[in-house]
């Protein structure tokens, strides 16, 4: 997919479909194209109401003709004051799949009113991103598939724009976009092919293609490391357990300063012997959400070049029953000396996690971590699918976490983090146990990770309601997997 800036007044080409976003206001319904037969159509639906453009109402008009544009696609963007990066994201989300289905290559976007009432740069990204989400269709395993046919989008800008600043804040829509679908991409993908072996392939296909690091440790470097905890996971599966570790060191003044990135990357969760029924069983591919937001996060930063220093770490492994599956009531080690009785062989997450975030911090000297998983049941009954869950140690770095999440609009929710809940998963036998009891359940499962974080600023997020879903959350997604929190990630590294 191309996406351009153009000026209106040096556009010499002309695209099958032309947009136009159109507010609410009766000025903008007079506003003069040099094509007759446009400025008619937009007149005639205008008196005859049929579209008026209020927010997220789109009206194809096709003008019977063969030179271009014989399409116009009039997009309402609502009231001018109220207009947010969102609708502006959710409009072009709704647009693209319209042109999908006119089965149209190429599109221009005109927005001849927007530089009143927004930020064009803000625009831009927002439009790079959208293009780029909305295009997504997993048809990977489909033997009839619909190929989108769209290859071009032209966004017209004023002639008072900078095109070099609007390419940029394209690219970096793109960027995020493309971060968001890698993540995507990998949580549609079924178990049975994305294995801990597969996905470490993939993360070093995208840092190839995006330029950064990636080292893959296999079981016996595992074992040496001293995962003890990550290791009782993968060891049931005749799959082997992969730990990926990815690295973008864009802030060669601050080397100290490193951003880790901990995604959890179970390929399959059976839930061990303590084995899921079904119905909660069938979607657990997704239970690798957490490292496929962080390596679309990785691509995003390493594409756009961030100057920070970011190390990202999977623990990849499955959680299977084999002669070879550890069993509830097992007290085991971790790579941080600290004991585990494990209650629950479900509860296997935070294992493999707790044992990342002691590599990451000890090894690879991340001075802050950021742990993203689909950990909980609980925080699906807590907060539905519309925000994942949070537990931290530190109210500053919430605050940049919710500036991000107010950005790319995916929303976050803190929980508490009292002692009491710390109480909970204190162990009998071993230093600690692996569940907290059925209370509180999201929190105790982020509070046992942050046994691990050693003091460093700390966020967990808990994605497991927020990572898939069966029906599009939006205008610029799909059904299945979401890509949820790439583009928090990025952003958040970003502002940081
Ligand atoms: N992978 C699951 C959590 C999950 C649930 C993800 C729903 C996506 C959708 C996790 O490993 C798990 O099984 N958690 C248990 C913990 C319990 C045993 C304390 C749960 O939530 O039931
Ligand atoms: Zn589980
Ligand atoms: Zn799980």
């Amino acid at each position: 997919m191309d996406i351009k800036v153009v000026k209106f007044n040096e556009y010499k080409e002309a695209a099958e479909i032309k947009a136009i976003l159109m507010f609410e206001a009766k000025e903008d319904f007079h506003m003069k194209f040099e094509d007759e037969a446009i400025n008619n159509a937009i007149s005639f639906v205008q008196e005859n109401k049929e579209f008026s453009g209020k927010k997220g109402e789109i009206y194809t008009v096709n003008l019977l003709r063969k030179e271009a544009p014989s399409k116009i696609v009039l997009v309402g963007a609502g009231k001018g004051e109220e207009l947010t990066v969102e609708t502006l994201r959710k409009n072009v989300g709704k647009l693209v799949k319209e042109c999908i289905k006119l089965k149209a290559a190429t599109l221009e976007i005109n927005v001849p009113a927007l530089r009143k009432h927004f930020d064009m740069e803000l625009a831009a990204k927002a439009i790079g991103e959208a293009v780029t989400m909305a295009t997504y269709n997993f048809d990977t395993y489909k033997s009839d598939k619909k190929p989108v046919n769209l290859k071009t989008v032209t966004l017209l800008c004023c002639s008072q724009c900078d095109v070099t600043v609007l390419e940029e804040a394209i690219k970096e829509g793109i960027a995020l976009g493309e971060g968001n679908l890698i993540a995507r991409d990998l949580v549609n993908e079924p178990a049975n092919i994305l294995t801990p072996a597969e996905l470490a392939k993939r993360a070093e296909v995208a840092g190839k293609k995006y330029g950064f690091e990636v080292k893959v440790y296999n079981k016996d470097e595992i074992i040496s490391l001293g995962m003890e905890a990550y290791m009782a996971v993968g060891k049931g599966s005749a799959n082997e357990p992969k730990l990926i570790v990815m690295k973008h060191l864009g802030n060669q003044e601050n080397p100290e300063d490193i951003f880790g990135l901990v995604g959890k990357g179970l390929t399959f969760d059976t839930g061990g012997y303590c084995i899921k029924p079904g119905q909660s069983m069938a979607n657990m591919k997704t239970d690798m959400g957490g490292a496929a937001a962080v390596i679309g996060a990785m691509s995003s930063i390493a594409k756009m070049d961030l100057k920070k220093n970011v190390v990202a770490v999977v623990a990849a492994c499955e959680n299977m029953i084999s002669g070879e599956a550890y069993r509830p009531g097992d007290i085991i080690g971790s790579m941080a000396g600290k004991t585990i009785e494990v209650l629950n062989t479900d509860a296997e997450g935070r294992l493999t996690l707790v044992d990342a975030v002691t590599y990451i911090i000890r090894n690879e000297k991340a001075t802050k971590v950021v742990d993203i998983a689909t950990l909980t049941g609980a925080v699906v009954t807590a907060l539905g699918s519309a925000a994942m869950g949070v537990v931290t140690n530190d109210d500053n770095f919430y605050n940049s976490l919710e500036a991000a999440s107010k950005e790319v609009e995916e929303k976050v929710w803190k929980l508490p983090s009292f002692d009491e809940y710390k109480e909970q998963i204190k162990g009998d036998v071993a230093d600690l146990k692996n569940i907290g009891g059925p209370k509180g359940g999201s929190i105790t499962a982020g509070l046992f990770i942050g046994e691990f974080v050693e003091n460093k600023p700390w966020l967990h997020l808990d994605i497991a309601g927020t990572c898939a879903s069966e029906k599009p959350p939006t205008e610029y997604h799909s059904s299945g997997a979401t890509g949820s929190g790439a583009r928090l990630l990025y952003t958040l590294v970003k502002n940081q």
